[in-house]
């Protein structure tokens, strides 16, 4: 449609028929047999009238079902407007990805591009319009159960990753091919105080700027068409209801006129934070706020009618909300084609096909980070050696996290299978030796939510089995790590250690004094001081997904050799959380303080150190750094610093090495972090090779929050670091000269 005929069908409507297409209902409301409809509705308080008629459905998947709903849809709609299909699409839709927080392992924005592309043609050809991804919320406390939906805690590399996400899923809006980005959620969530889900965040303006608002400005820069709101507050004001946050900052600093939704039932939630007395006010709050749909609530349903009447400012929002959302459908081609590119004959030829778990298996590949491998101990190669698979991960087809809901599960190959396939099968021995976590455990915490495998076996007989083919076996391999359902959301602990019944397990089978191989599956970074010191070789698995297993028999055999990093640091323990790398000096830093060691920035029970900093992981082959050199030690605006590294492969293996460079301004008129990220390159080099890796410094690089909240550089001295992790850099040093920086006013 031509926007003056959308503007013409805003006309034409009548308040009701507006406000209906600022309700989004999930898929229960639209079962075929009515009694399941009854049953949500009473619970909702939402008139049938507003179910037939809703905007929008969340969560229904499948090219004929959707292709049935709209049909329905436009029959009923007296205006023949089309509903939009949005859809959790968070690491694969049918194909499963590795947890968004093992992509970022990846370090390689490009494969992620293309695995966010898969995600979205498999999504479009079975009739999706969006998906309520990337979430791009930084994370520093891994106590926070939705960390595995992050790329992590640096915004640069979040910043990277929101663009390729973008980029993958949107392309050319291709209707065959591409289903719109809704970035989310906006914005802060991933910093609840105490790590705990839904609790309150609270920071200065100036980290919240400096930190945790680039991947949202990087998405949308992207060209991301929608927004999602936070559950949590800003500054006092839920994010649902923040003016701040929704027009001042999203609409009026970064010009975004896409359509804004509100988190799952977030809008109700007004009331329960304390900032609407009723939810006739929370509806007043949320259109204000610049809230255009309403997800899963009636609370838009029931009371924007009467608020309408009797405020025209709140009548012209909802015109301005109502625009958005028609603009949207019709950016979509939605008018046109209702149907856009659901066809059940190609779903059935796109959808899961051997190509796309071909490239699921090349992601999870790089999204692997071999965290220690004492002696060489890996690779395997193609050993026929007897091998003990044991632990609970080493027999499951859950290997993909909680916002999986692949109707091909049960397809997913299991370690299992993937070790037979890559060693004879009678050279290896498999038991899962004792449950995920205890069975009480399970009851308590996980309800109805992804019924949790129940363990069919006898626990000591399985146990006592698993210690037997450890001690038969001359390689042992331990598949542990968390339930999948202790992360993702509603997923936050106080404790970041293996279930209690994993580690006695664990403990057992160190007694025969054996060397050990630990796959860890986790959807957070995990306190893993003990597993380091049992294992003699550690590999972080994360959910990596539908050919996880695959991916792990490669890396273990050596047929990939593992490239991933840690975008998110491992603390030694939960007691240092939160923890990033990027933190500041103090006035009393431990390493070079005048004061005495006990009055410096220290716990006398635990290091400061992390267990495995930001931007670690290990390769099979050695990059050796050196000769890294300045093209010049002062720079101006206008002329940046060329910086070079020489990079060698000195062992036996070809391999993946992610350079990273990070910069420290070391004065400023606010503090400033002891190292950024600001730049990496992968290069792949075989054995004996080296190359020279180039980067531009540039005076964009140095800007930050100024004490004056300004955003620019300021002239001084800066440390320029380069090196294979944060930790592990070689360092020099240049000058930004006056004139480049914006000075402080005297
Ligand atoms: C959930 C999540 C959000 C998700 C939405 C729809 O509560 O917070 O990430 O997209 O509801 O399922």
């Amino acid at each position: 449609m031509k926007n003056n005929e959308i503007h013409n069908l805003l006309n034409k409507l009548s308040v009701k028929d507006k406000i209906y297409q600022l309700i989004q209902l999930s898929g229960q409301f639209y079962q075929q047999d009515d009694e399941l409809v009854t049953g949500p509705q009473q619970k909702l308080g939402i008139a049938a009238e507003a179910i037939k008629n809703a905007g929008s459905v969340l969560n229904i998947r499948g090219a004929q079902e959707l292709i049935n709903l709209q049909k329905r849809n436009l029959e009923n709609s007296e205006h023949a407007i089309p509903m939009l299909f949005m859809a959790d699409i968070i690491n694969g839709y049918e194909t499963i990805f590795p947890i968004p927080l093992g992509l970022g392992a990846t370090w390689n924005p490009g494969l992620v591009k293309e695995a966010a592309a898969v995600s979205a043609h498999e999504a479009a050809v079975s009739g999706m319009h969006i998906t309520f991804s990337p979430m791009v919320d930084l994370v520093r406390d891994p106590r926070w159960g939705r960390v595995m939906e992050s790329t992590g805690e640096d915004s640069f590399l979040n910043s990277v990753f929101a663009q390729a996400f973008v980029e993958g899923y949107q392309g050319d809006m291709n209707p065959d091919k591409n289903i719109v980005a809704c970035v989310k959620h906006f914005a802060g969530y991933g910093a609840p105080e105490g790590g705990r889900e839904y609790n309150t965040v609270d920071m200065s303006e100036r980290t919240f700027r400096e930190y945790y608002l680039p991947a949202y400005k990087a998405a949308l820069d992207a060209g991301a068409k929608m927004m999602m709101t936070s559950f949590n507050t800003v500054d006092g004001i839920p994010a649902t209801a923040s003016e701040w946050l929704n027009r001042t900052i999203l609409r009026e600093e970064w010009g975004f006129n896409g359509v804004l939704i509100s988190d799952y039932a977030a809008v109700k939630e007004l009331k329960d934070h304390g900032v609407a007395r009723d939810f006739k006010e929370a509806a007043k709050l949320a259109l204000k706020a610049g809230v255009d749909i309403d997800m899963m609530t009636s609370v838009y349903a029931n009371n924007l009618e009467s608020l309408v009447a009797e405020d025209e400012e709140l009548r012209l929002l909802l015109d301005e909300a109502v625009l958005r959302v028609l603009q949207l459908k019709n950016e979509l081609g939605l008018f046109e084609n209702p149907f856009r590119g659901a066809d059940v004959e190609v779903e059935n030829v796109v959808v899961f096909s051997d190509q796309n778990r071909e490239l699921a298996r090349k992601v999870a590949q790089e999204s692997l980070v071999l965290l220690k491998n004492a002696n060489g101990i890996l690779p395997l190669g193609n050993t026929d050696a007897k091998i003990a698979l044991i632990g609970p991960y080493a027999d499951t087809t859950s290997l993909s996290g909680m916002w999986s809901f692949s109707s091909h599960q049960q397809e997913t190959p299991t370690l299992k299978q993937a070790f037979f396939e890559a060693f004879s099968e009678e050279n290896v021995l498999v038991s899962v030796g004792c449950p995920m976590i205890e069975a009480d455990f399970l009851k308590d915490s996980f309800g109805s939510y992804h019924t949790a495998e129940s363990t069919s076996f006898d626990e000591e007989q399985e146990f006592a089995r698993a210690i037997d083919y450890a001690n038969e076996a001359d390689i042992i391999v331990m598949a542990v790590g968390e339930h999948h359902l202790q992360s993702g959301e509603g997923g936050s602990r106080a404790q970041l250690t293996l279930p209690e019944i994993q580690k006695t397990f664990i403990k057992a089978v160190k007694a025969l004094n054996k060397p050990i191989i630990g796959v860890v599956f986790s959807g957070r970074p995990l306190d893993l001081r003990d597993e380091f010191q049992q294992f003699d070789a550690l590999i972080e698995a994360w959910y990596p997904g539908t050919e996880g297993a695959g991916a792990i028999v490669d890396i273990l055999t050596g047929k990939a050799n593992p490239s991933g990093r840690l975008s998110m640091t491992f603390p030694y323990e939960v007691g240092q959380v939160p923890i990033h790398y990027n933190e500041f000096s103090t006035g009393r830093p431990l390493a070079d303080s005048s004061h005495s060691k006990r009055f410096t920035s220290r716990y006398i029970d635990a290091p400061n150190k992390p267990l495995f900093p930001f931007g670690y992981g290990l390769s099979y082959t050695h990059f050796e750094y050196s000769n890294l050199k300045l093209s010049q030690k002062q720079m101006s605006e206008k002329s940046g610093i060329t910086v070079s590294v020489t990079v060698k492969n000195s062992g036996n293996y070809i391999g993946k090495e992610t350079v990273q460079l990070y910069l420290r301004d070391l004065v400023g008129s606010v503090v400033r972090p002891v190292k950024e990220l600001k730049a990496f390159q992968q290069i792949v080099l075989i054995p004996g090779e080296s190359q020279t890796v180039v980067f531009e410094i540039t005076e964009e690089m140095l800007r930050f929050h100024r004490a004056d909240m300004k955003y620019a550089s300021e002239p001084g001295e800066f440390h320029v670091m380069i090196g294979r992790n944060s930790e592990d850099l070689q360092k020099a040093e240049f000058t930004l000269t006056a004139e480049a920086g914006v000075l402080i006013e005297p």
